[in-house]
């Protein structure tokens, strides 16, 4: 197995077909900080140091641009680039990225034609402690994988992630840094989006959120629960163009002795869903919205 390059996740770039809804919510509810504005476009921090966690860009129909994964350096970059492109997906050519933040970077297609990028250099941020109730960051992008076996491969063989646990139809991917995943493969025959879980500080944090969804008219839809593999509290919701998110605390920090487990080792008693058994199963609106975001044809490209 390949060393792992990726550090994490740095952002996702998502359309919004009311950008300034899109922007209220962002900021007033959900709790990110808008740091830049472009044409069209408005990018915003969580309280981690990256230049940004969400960029909005104004569009016509819900979807994802692109997947921005957080690489050390410019050789580390080099290196993840010939691996893509030795795998046969298709990639730009690294180079100085002209994508909010700026670095040094390259773009590619997974298997499934997802857009992903990979970048160092960015121009983050001095700060990055805690504020009560603020997301951090991304801490994992759960993704649905048609072409399954080929998109595991791809991030495990090309990009070097490790397979931490599996809990069918989900499989747990690990890269370089402490957190349990970053990656979630979803295997349920489509190529899209299933949901983006942003990291807050503490349990609490977790609960006032889901009552300031509410308040503004975001009903709860799965949780307060904890979940197994990962061990994080969560709460689900769908946000503007119903995309669906994830507030998440309390992830399982692992390093290389973790050892993985199967689906028999998380199967739950019957009629719950998660470990504490408080919560109904997640709702028919959310269970619809976790197959629907698929990714724009143009977003391979960063330089
Ligand atoms: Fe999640």
């Amino acid at each position: 197995m390949p060393q792992c390059l990726i550090r994490g996740l740095r952002s996702i770039e998502l359309t919004a077909t009311n950008l300034d809804e899109a922007t209220r919510f962002y900021e007033g509810v959900w709790g990110l900080t808008p740091i830049e504005r472009r044409n069209d476009a408005i990018y915003f921090r969580g309280t981690a140091r990256y230049h940004h966690v969400l960029g909005l860009h104004r569009g016509a129909q819900p979807a994802v641009i692109r997947i921005v994964f957080d690489v050390a350096d410019r050789a580390a970059v080099e290196a993840l680039h010939r691996a893509v492109a030795a795998s046969g997906c298709s990639a730009t050519a690294p180079g100085p990225v002209a994508l909010a933040g700026g670095g040094f970077g390259f773009g590619c297609k997974d298997p499934d034609g997802r857009n992903l990028a990979f970048v160092a250099g960015a121009a983050d941020h001095a700060d990055g402690a805690d504020r009560a109730d603020k997301p951090r960051k991304i801490v994992h992008v759960n993704l649905n994988a048609a072409n399954h076996d080929a998109t595991l491969g791809f991030f495990t063989g090309t990009l070097g992630f490790r397979v931490v646990d599996d809990n069918a139809p989900l499989t747990f991917l690990h890269c370089a840094n402490a957190d349990h995943c970053s990656i979630v493969l979803a295997n349920t025959q489509l190529p899209t989006l299933n949901h983006i879980a942003f990291e807050v500080p503490d349990f609490d944090s977790v609960m006032r959120g889901m009552g300031r969804l509410k308040d503004n008219g975001y009903p709860i839809e799965w949780g307060p629960g904890r979940h197994g593999p990962g061990n994080n509290v969560f709460a689900y919701f769908c946000g503007p163009d119903e995309v669906p998110l994830e507030y998440a605390a309390e992830v399982l920090q692992i390093d290389d002795g973790y050892q993985p487990h199967g689906s028999d080792y998380w199967k739950y008693k019957p009629g719950r869903s998660e470990q504490w058994g408080l919560t109904a199963p997640r709702s028919a609106r959310y269970y619809r919205v976790q197959r629907l975001f698929g990714f724009t044809a143009d977003g391979e490209r960063v330089n």
